[in-house]
């Protein structure tokens, strides 16, 4: 049985004072699923304070560099000198914006394994991709380098299905669309390996909140979620970790 995980992820929102207001609700109310919190790079220290290990706190990105002149990066090495335990690779923003192909995306994987930190790799198609019913080969050739690259440590990977035309558009997918993809990456992960189909958890990221997380979160498939706007209000998110039994 695959323990749920509800993932917070703040992408670029935040001050020291919404990290103190949200990291103490969650640490008041402790959450009975496994909750981790992926504030961005400047807060990491004080939600490390405020989380005081009971719950993880994950970096949004990290370099495919080990170290060295690299201005501007952070390496997989700092994260976990700092005490964090989580980092997202491949979210669709950066692949978007920051134009990270699978390639790049598998040496932040490796970077990440390489000091212990657990990495979660997010995959998704565009509503192009969608409307031309290739979902499935998308999801495919995203998972695919990774699962190749990394072998027997993708044993250790979770995975987050975000479909792009949901994430922060309102527009949830419905259960049955999450349902079906994340049994498609299950057939994928059972391809390479049967064991890693039934280790590996997959969260469903896009426009999650307290009202669709239930019907969500039932789906054989869905280990929980990947939240981006509404985890930034703490009752709204504590709702969601709610959902997760
Ligand atoms: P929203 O929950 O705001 O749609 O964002 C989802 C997401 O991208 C989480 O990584």
């Amino acid at each position: 049985m695959r323990r749920k995980l509800v993932a917070a992820n703040w992408k670029m929102h935040g001050s020291r004072a919404l990290t103190e207001q949200l990291l103490s609700a969650l640490a008041a109310r402790p959450p009975s699923c496994e909750v981790a919190v992926f504030p961005p790079f400047p807060y990491l220290a004080q939600a490390l304070a405020l989380a005081e290990g009971r719950l993880d706190i994950g970096a949004q990105d990290l370099s495919a560099h080990a170290q060295g002149a690299y201005t501007g990066e952070v390496s997989a090495a700092m994260l976990a000198d700092l005490g964090v335990r989580r980092v997202l690779a491949g979210h669709s923003e950066r692949r978007q914006y920051h134009h990270e192909d699978d390639l790049l995306i598998t040496a932040k994987l490796e970077r990440a394994f390489e000091q212990g930190l657990m990495p979660i790799l997010c995959v998704g198609e565009t509503l192009q991709q969608r409307e031309h019913g290739t979902t499935e080969a998308t999801l495919a050739a995203q998972l695919a380098t990774p699962l190749r690259v990394l072998g027997e440590r993708s044993a250790l990977l979770t995975i987050a299905y975000e479909p792009v035309w949901a994430i922060g558009t309102g527009c949830t997918a419905t259960a049955a669309q999450v349902q079906a993809a994340h049994a498609f990456i299950r057939s994928q992960l059972a391809a390479r390996d049967a064991k890693l189909s039934k280790l590996i958890r997959v969260l469903y990221g896009g426009s999650v909140k307290a009202a669709n997380a239930p019907e969500l979160f039932a789906q054989p498939d869905v280990d929980g979620g990947l939240v981006g706007g509404a985890a930034l209000d703490a009752n709204e998110f504590l709702a969601i970790c709610a959902a997760a039994r």
